[in-house]
């Protein structure tokens, strides 16, 4: 299910992606292209299981888009019905726009949550055919079902002409993964998809959903994305899981959200939780902390001390929080090796967790011999090949034809 530009150590164009993207919308509908949009995928610096305890996170957009060609069908069809093919999955689908709630769970639930969203709010766009081709990785962590939302919401305000808030674009699509796809997320992954800007890491404060823009400007750092290959298949069930557990521990303590304790007083109010809560709550306390550290040191080109902080991320995640796997613990353990002298500054796993990628802050110029160490110690510890590229921080979601 992967195209050749998934394994692409650079990231393909987005001009050649749309080009490629119209020319395919043509062929299958056999009509004209009329409008164009585009959302990224992203990965989290550091913040992670923060967002939905009302946190701090730390993502960038990446230059892995998922571009939305539409166009208006050609026959005489009714004003409600929508056209969607998918290029990765080489699949289509047709559904209704009066009728776009189904028990059918599957990569039509995104577009059908978000469209229900625009509908809701006036934003109903008439007969469509859609195609879809996305360059992120599916299943890696990357936020491809946020990307996917974004570009959908996008691509519908190119064709109502109505602009949404890029606040309001991103709790419209967390709506329909929450409502369409059953997955209770934060808001981290669609913000970061409609709000990311070039060339800069969002700083978003997860409660009142503001960001502080922090540029990567440093010409000797580089992000580099180490997908392990693995997907565990519990995510669902753990993820809600996790996020009950927060918020009984917050509620023993007291407060509205994690976000408003600190480490001192989670050791000093330490027995009124049971010792996996604790570690559960510790986690959390203790990564927001860190996210906002990394956010300081980072600003003042500490990296020594950004690299520390993400690999403490790592550890509490797997330690406390229990949502690593050991396939991206060994990943984060031959980073680690490969350490400062070999180009790597830190490294840690990046979203959801139990397989997917890490992210690594390296040396400029290092990027590709650090890719290849790490990934032949991977091989010959787990058998698995792992798939790795760089990115800068992309530009979020924009119109891209109208
Ligand atoms: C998933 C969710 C996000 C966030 C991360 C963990 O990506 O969609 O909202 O909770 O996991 O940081």
């Amino acid at each position: 299910m992967k195209s050749p530009a998934d394994d692409g150590f650079h990231s393909p164009s987005l001009i050649e992606q749309v080009a490629d993207a119209k020319r395919r919308h043509d062929e299958v509908f056999g009509g004209p292209a009329q409008w164009v949009a585009a959302a990224p995928g992203r990965v989290n610096l550091i913040g992670e299981h923060t967002d939905y305890n009302a946190g701090f996170v730390f993502p960038l957009a990446i230059e892995r888009y998922t571009v939305i060609v539409g166009g208006r069908p050609t026959a005489v069809v009714a004003e409600d019905r929508v056209r969607v093919h998918s290029t990765l999955l080489n699949e289509a689908a047709a559904f209704a726009l009066n009728r776009l709630e189904s028990d059918r769970k599957d990569w039509t639930s995104y577009l059908r949550g978000v469209m229900a969203g625009c509908v809701e709010r006036g934003m109903a766009p008439g007969p469509l055919n859609l195609l879809v081709d996305s360059k992120v990785p599916l299943g890696g962590g990357l936020s491809s079902s946020a990307a996917l939302e974004v570009a959908t919401a996008t691509l519908i305000e190119a064709v109502t002409g109505h602009t949404l808030d890029p606040v309001e674009k991103a709790r419209l699509c967390q709506k329909a993964e929450h409502v369409y796809a059953g997955m209770p997320c934060g808001i981290m992954d669609q913000f970061s998809s409609a709000l990311g800007a070039a060339g800069n890491l969002l700083l978003i404060d997860c409660r009142s959903e503001t960001a502080e823009l922090v540029p990567l400007d440093d010409p000797n750092v580089a992000v580099l994305v180490i997908n392990s290959n693995v997907k565990h298949e519990l995510t669902g069930s753990e993820y809600s899981e996790r996020r009950g557990q927060c918020e009984q521990a917050a509620k023993l303590l007291g407060v509205a959200a994690l976000r408003d304790v600190a480490s001192s007083q989670l050791e000093a109010e330490r027995g009124r939780l049971d010792p996996l809560l604790y570690r559960r709550a510790r986690h959390v306390v203790s990564e927001i902390e860190r996210t906002l550290g990394a956010a300081r040191a980072l600003k003042a080109g500490e990296w020594p001390l950004v690299g520390e902080l993400m690999y403490a991320s790592h550890a509490s995640l797997r330690d406390d929080y229990e949502v690593s796997c050991p396939e991206l613990d060994v990943l984060v353990e031959q980073a680690h090796e490969v350490g400062p002298a070999g180009g790597v500054i830190g490294a840690r796993m990046t979203g959801g967790g139990f397989g997917g990628c890490i992210v690594a802050l390296v040396r400029s110029g290092r990027e590709q011999a650090i890719a290849e160490q790490i990934g032949e110690a991977y091989q010959k510890r787990t058998g698995i090949k792992a798939t790795a590229f760089v990115t800068k921080p992309a530009r979020g979601a924009h119109i891209v034809e109208r």
